[in-house]
């Protein structure tokens, strides 16, 4: 390479590592995998090395990537009374090997650096003691809590590792991160006054996918990875549904010195016994073949793990060898990453499908040369969307690189360009529906392009029925075959023809007999029964999942109060935003939906609440409007529920005509201020609780 070419190749590096790292730390959706990404870093480390007066300041191999928020947005920008570093990594176990030679010749152990994994160093001697903690890198995103006589008091993101965001709103609603900690005098070895400690934040498998189906029922796109999903969910500015998402929280990183404890094992052990979540899969390892032999075991098991792991963190455990090591720019010299390859497949791309879903949303799906990718053959993979095609250039006869990442679903995630056949052309995105052929179109700010005919376009129609039927909707008999069918024959074009079903009409239908019309019957008869929650969730209103719906239910009482509610007194109810008010004021408006919901009505479904759903207990509150703000002693669901069971209403936000203003720890200050400029009766958990208890008192 000649020097001109250097420096061209390093400033494209810079570039490319900078936009990736805005895509994976502020936006929450990478682009590339992370091996990839490495490749990119390593490929500008060595240029670097190489050429080191070509290293500028602002070189992505100087600083870490930073997920700090937009300024004055959102939340607070503070600085780190520690810096926040990364970690250095490698994929390789030899590379392992040379960080431990250089721990070895830092710290002046015997001279004899092990060039191998043998049991004995070349003199034969046995191999220096240093011993390493082995713990799991947990994929999800790093938190500092800081701890003032064992009360939580700040809790703040990575960001640019010296400023992060004031997230501790949030980090209060995560159920394994401790507020209060236990007396320090009641521990052999107590915690400082004021401490810091580091962790992740991590949602596990089962709560992404759950996540992900809500997001897909509410047409929104889905996290890509459980990473995303918790990092996204800290910078959510709704405390309540940080709190639903349920991110669960390890730590592995006290960064304040504490009398008694001189090594990483030990320091997690007293974390563990102050009360907070230390992961159990780590090991004390006496020497380097312990730990290549822990690297082996969870290169295998990590599938097993309900979260996503995506490497082993190697840390010198003695203290004092911290401090003889230091640190470089950006990461400690006395700890390390070994990252494990995300399983990826190579194969060739033979044609390109296009979905069409229930809510019209298009996404292209790969049909591959089939290959074995982490026990199962793959035939298909996702393309996501027309951006992703084209950012890859992945073209027909391609031969691409498939991954399996958190999710079930593989994905391309790259091309090998030299590859390539001659004579391809890039790739053409569809501009009409490939099932009714109407013009795409695609919102600002979307990814995906979207089929408008709503009412016209059958994947979109089936894709509704199929929905309606659905176990957690309506849960009525009978698969996508029996919908083909119906659809195909004219019994059903929308879900309220169900109800017109009889057994003369279902003759018509093939490899059908009469006990399944008898059973396909006996459950549209049950139904009936099905809670207005349910119902309401099975009319596909854009955006009302089926949390929504519940909402929806409560604070509505029934489907005529929904329907009759204007856009104001929507957005008034708890947990509905602009968006969702809005979809539901355009769903009533459009009166093919209010003649099936008048059909729905005839055939007899739930349209209102019952007193047993809502557990009505007395009528107290009967017509009070509560607003709720701060952290209580009872879960915030179980305050919520009081209110109902006695006939209040919960609102979101406090306006003029809120009753009370029901105040926990951690307030918001926004809402107080309103409280008081409104001259809202503020009240606290023990005055509500003597509302219901003993009624006189407050009224
Ligand atoms: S130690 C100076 N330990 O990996 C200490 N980090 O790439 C640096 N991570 O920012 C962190 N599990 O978000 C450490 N057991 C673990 C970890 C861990 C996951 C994350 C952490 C860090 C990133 C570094």
């Amino acid at each position: 390479m000649n020097k001109s070419r250097e420096a061209d190749r390093i400033r494209e590096l810079k570039q490319a590592i900078n936009q990736h790292n805005k895509y994976y730390y502020v936006l929450n959706a990478p682009q590339i995998s992370d091996f990839e990404y490495d490749l990119l870093l390593r490929e500008l480390i060595e240029l670097e090395h190489q050429f080191p007066h070509l290293i500028t300041a602002d070189s992505p191999t100087q600083h870490i990537g930073s997920d700090l928020s937009v300024p004055g947005t959102s939340f607070q920008r503070v600085r780190h009374k520690t810096p926040m570093l990364s970690l250095s990594n490698t994929y390789d176990k030899q590379e392992l090997l040379d960080f431990h030679n250089r721990i070895l010749k830092a710290v002046a152990a015997p001279a004899t650096a092990d060039t191998t994994f043998a049991t004995t160093a070349t003199d034969g001697a046995p191999a220096a003691a240093i011993e390493y903690v082995c713990e799991l890198k947990l994929d999800g995103t790093a938190i500092c809590l800081s701890y003032q006589n064992g009360h939580l008091v700040r809790a703040l993101t990575r960001g640019d590792g010296t400023y992060g965001d004031d997230v501790t709103a949030n980090v209060l609603r995560i159920a394994s991160i401790p507020t209060q900690l236990p007396p320090a005098d009641t521990f052999a070895l107590p915690y400082p006054a004021q401490f810091e400690i580091r962790g992740e934040i991590v949602m596990s498998f089962s709560r992404f996918r759950e996540l992900n189906e809500i997001k897909e029922e509410q047409g929104e796109p889905p996290f890509a990875n459980p990473r995303n999903a918790a990092a996204g969910t800290l910078k959510l500015l709704s405390a309540e549904e940080v709190e639903r998402r349920r991110l669960d929280c390890y730590v592995y990183h006290l960064v304040t010195e504490t009398d008694g404890i001189q090594t990483q094992w030990q320091a997690l052990e007293a974390a563990r016994q102050w009360g907070f979540p230390v992961s159990e899969q780590r090991k004390l390892c006496h020497n380097i073949q312990e730990v290549t032999e822990f690297l082996e075991l969870w290169d295998k098991k990590r599938t097993d793990l309900p979260v996503a792991t995506d490497g082993i963190v190697i840390k010198v455990n003695d203290f004092t060898l911290h401090k003889k090591l230091g640190m470089t720019a950006k990461s400690p010299r006395w700890a390390t990453a070994y990252k494990f390859q995300a399983e990826q497949a190579v194969t060739r791309l033979l044609s390109v499908d296009f979905q069409v879903g229930r809510t019209g949303a298009i996404t292209p799906v790969a049909n591959l040369e089939p290959v074995f990718l982490s026990g199962t053959t793959v035939k298909r993979a996702s393309l996501h969307n027309a951006d992703q095609i084209a950012l890859h250039d992945i073209r027909l006869g391609d031969t691409v690189f498939i991954e399996k990442g958190g999710e079930i679903i593989p994905k391309v995630v790259g091309v090998d360009l030299g590859l390539r056949p001659q004579g391809t052309h890039p790739f053409q995105y569809i501009q009409t529906c490939p099932e009714c052929g109407t013009p795409l179109e695609r919102d600002a700010g979307e990814a995906k392009h979207f089929c408008p005919n709503r009412w016209g376009c059958p994947p979109q129609i089936k894709g509704r029925i199929s929905h309606f039927m659905s176990r957690k909707a309506m849960n009525i008999l009978g698969g996508d075959a029996l919908i083909e069918q119906l659809y195909s024959k004219d019994l059903a074009t929308s879900p309220a023809d169900l109800y017109d079903l009889t057994p003369h009409k279902l003759e018509v239908l093939e490899n059908w007999g009469t006990k399944s019309t008898e059973n396909l019957l006996a459950s549209l008869a049950a139904s009936k029964n099905v809670s207005f929650p349910r119902v309401l969730y099975a009319l596909g209103i854009p955006y009302v999942g089926e949390t929504t719906a519940k909402y929806l239910a409560e604070h509505f009482g029934s489907l005529r109060a929904l329907q009759n509610a204007s856009f104001e007194e929507l957005k008034e109810a708890p947990e509905i935003g602009e968006k969702i008010a809005l979809a539901i004021c355009q769903f009533f408006s459009d009166s093919r939906n209010t003649e099936a919901i008048e059909r729905f009505r005839q055939a007899g479904l739930s349209f209102e609440q019952t007193q047993s759903q809502a557990q009505k207990v007395s009528d107290l509150l009967e017509g009070k409007r509560f607003v709720i703000s701060g952290t209580f002693t009872r879960s915030r669901e179980e305050v919520k529920n009081l209110i109902t069971a006695h006939g209040g209403k919960v609102l979101a936000s406090v306006s003029g005509n809120t009753d009370y203003f029901l105040t926990g720890e951690k307030v918001g200050p926004s809402k107080m201020k309103k409280a008081t400029e409104l001259n809202v009766l503020i009240i606290n958990e023990n005055d509500f609780m003597s509302l219901i208890e003993r009624p006189q008192t407050l009224f």
